[in-house]
C-alpha cells in the first residue's frame, strides 16, 4: 500500500508517499481502507522526531481515519466489511489502510460525508473526556477554551453549545473571533487586541467561567486561575507558550480550584472504549443531526501530506486539515 514517511527524521523532515506493508488486523482490530485521515498537531511534532508514538503503536503518523472496513480481526462483533466508520487510533493514519480497535469507531451517518468523518475522531474524543469527564462540566456551566479556530476549538464551541452551555473562546485574528461566534461562542476573544481575564470578568459580572480547556499554557497558567469561578476546573491539553511559568498559586486556594491536565494517546484501548460510547451516546446523535459540523479547512491529497503539515504550521487555518485518498 502506499503511506506517508518521513524523510531525513528530524528539525527539516520532508513526508513523502511511500510503499509500506499493509497492516493486519489483531483480534478485536478491524482493518479500514482510509477514505481521509485528519491532521492534529501533534503530527508536527512527530514528523520533527519530537513525539514518537505509543509502544506498539504503527509508526506512520495519523491519529484518526475514516473509511470503509475492509477486514475484521478475531472477536470482532461490532463491525461488518463495508461499514463506513470512523476511528481514534494510536497511530498509522495517513495510508491507504489502518488498523483500529473496534472500540475506537463511531458509524458514519449518511448525512455526513465519509471524508469529512475524519474530522471527528481526535477532536471529540479529547473534547469530551477533558470537558466531561476531566473538567466534571454539569448543566449550565459556562466554559472558555481557548484556541477557539483550532481543530478542537471548532468541535468544543459546537458541542458545548449544542449542549446548552454558555462559550467564550480566544483567538489570534479577528477572522477567526467571527468564525468561532458563528460555530456558537457567546464572545471570541482576539487576545492580541484583547485580554481575556478582563473580558471574561466583564461578560460574566465578575464571577469567571466554570471549566477552562486550554491549550496555551505559559502566563495562561495564572491568567485562567484569575478567569475561572469558585470550585472552577481548568485543564490543560498543552503547553504551547511554554512548559513552564512562575505561579502565585493564592487563587487556587482561594476559590477552590483544579488544576489538571491529560493526554489521549497513550491511553488503554478500555479507557477510549469508554470514551467511544460516552461520546456515541452524548455527542454523535448531535453530528448524525448536523448540529455539529465539521469544519474542514482543506482537503489534500496523500500525497500532499507535507504542503498540509506547512498549513498547519503556518496556523492561519480555522477548523480541521485533512489527507484524502481515491
Ligand atoms: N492532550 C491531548 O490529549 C491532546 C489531544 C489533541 C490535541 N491536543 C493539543 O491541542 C492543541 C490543538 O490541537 P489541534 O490539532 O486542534 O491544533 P491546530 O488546529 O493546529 O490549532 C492550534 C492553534 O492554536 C493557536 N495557538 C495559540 N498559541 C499558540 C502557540 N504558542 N503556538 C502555536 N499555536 C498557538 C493557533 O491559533 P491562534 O491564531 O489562535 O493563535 C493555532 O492555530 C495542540 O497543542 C495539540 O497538541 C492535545
Amino acid at each position: 500500500m502506499q503511506a506517508i514517511g518521513i524523510e531525513n527524521p528530524g528539525p527539516a523532515s520532508r513526508l513523502v508517499l511511500q510503499d509500506a506493508p499493509k497492516p493486519q488486523a489483531a483480534p478485536g482490530e478491524i482493518l479500514i481502507q482510509v477514505a481521509a485521515a485528519g491532521l492534529n498537531r501533534a503530527d508536527l511534532m512527530q514528523a520533527k522526531g519530537g513525539y514518537p508514538p505509543p509502544p506498539g503503536a504503527s509508526t506512520i503518523l495519523g491519529m484518526e481515519v475514516s473509511g470503509t472496513v475492509a477486514a475484521l480481526g478475531q472477536g470482532v462483533t461490532e463491525w461488518k466489511p463495508g461499514d463506513r466508520v470512523c476511528a481514534l487510533v494510536p497511530g498509522g493514519g495517513y495510508a491507504q489502510y489502518a488498523t483500529a480497535a473496534q472500540s475506537s469507531c463511531l458509524p458514519v451517518p449518511d448525512s455526513l460525508e465519509l471524508v469529512d468523518a475524519a474530522a471527528f475522531p481526535e477532536t471529540l474524543f479529547t473534547v469530551w473526556t477533558n470537558i466531561w469527564d476531566s473538567g466534571r462540566l454539569k448543566a449550565k456551566e459556562s466554559v472558555l477554551v481557548h484556541g477557539g479556530s483550532s481543530g478542537i476549538g471548532v468541535t468544543a464551541i459546537q458541542l458545548l453549545a449544542a449542549r446548552g452551555h454558555t462559550v467564550f473562546t480566544t483567538a489570534g485574528n479577528d477572522a477567526k473571533c467571527q468564525a468561532c461566534v458563528a460555530l456558537g461562542a457567546k464572545r471570541a476573544i482576539n487576545y492580541k487586541t484583547e485580554d481575556f481575564v478582563a473580558v471574561i470578568q466583564a461578560e460574566t459580572g465578575g464571577r469567571g467561567v466554570d471549566v477552562i480547556l486550554d491549550m496555551v499554557g505559559g502566563d495562561y497558567v495564572q491568567r485562567n486561575m484569575a478567569a475561572a469561578a469558585m470550585w472552577g476546573r481548568i485543564v490543560n491539553i498543552a503547553y504551547m507558550q511554554g512548559m513552564t511559568a512562575e505561579i502565585n498559586f493564592a487563587p487556587m486556594i482561594m476559590k477552590r480550584l483544579t488544576l489538571m491536565a491529560t493526554t489521549l494517546r497513550g491511553r488503554s484501548v478500555a479507557e477510549k472504549a469508554a470514551i467511544r460510547d460516552a461520546l456515541d451516546r452524548e455527542a454523535w446523535p448531535l453530528v448524525a443531526a448536523g448540529r455539529i459540523k465539521p469544519v474542514v479547512e482543506a482537503r489534500l491529497p496523500l500525497g500532499q501530506a507535507q504542503k498540509a503539515h506547512e498549513i498547519m504550521a503556518s496556523s492561519a487555518h480555522i477548523g480541521k486539515i485533512l489527507l484524502t485518498l481515491d
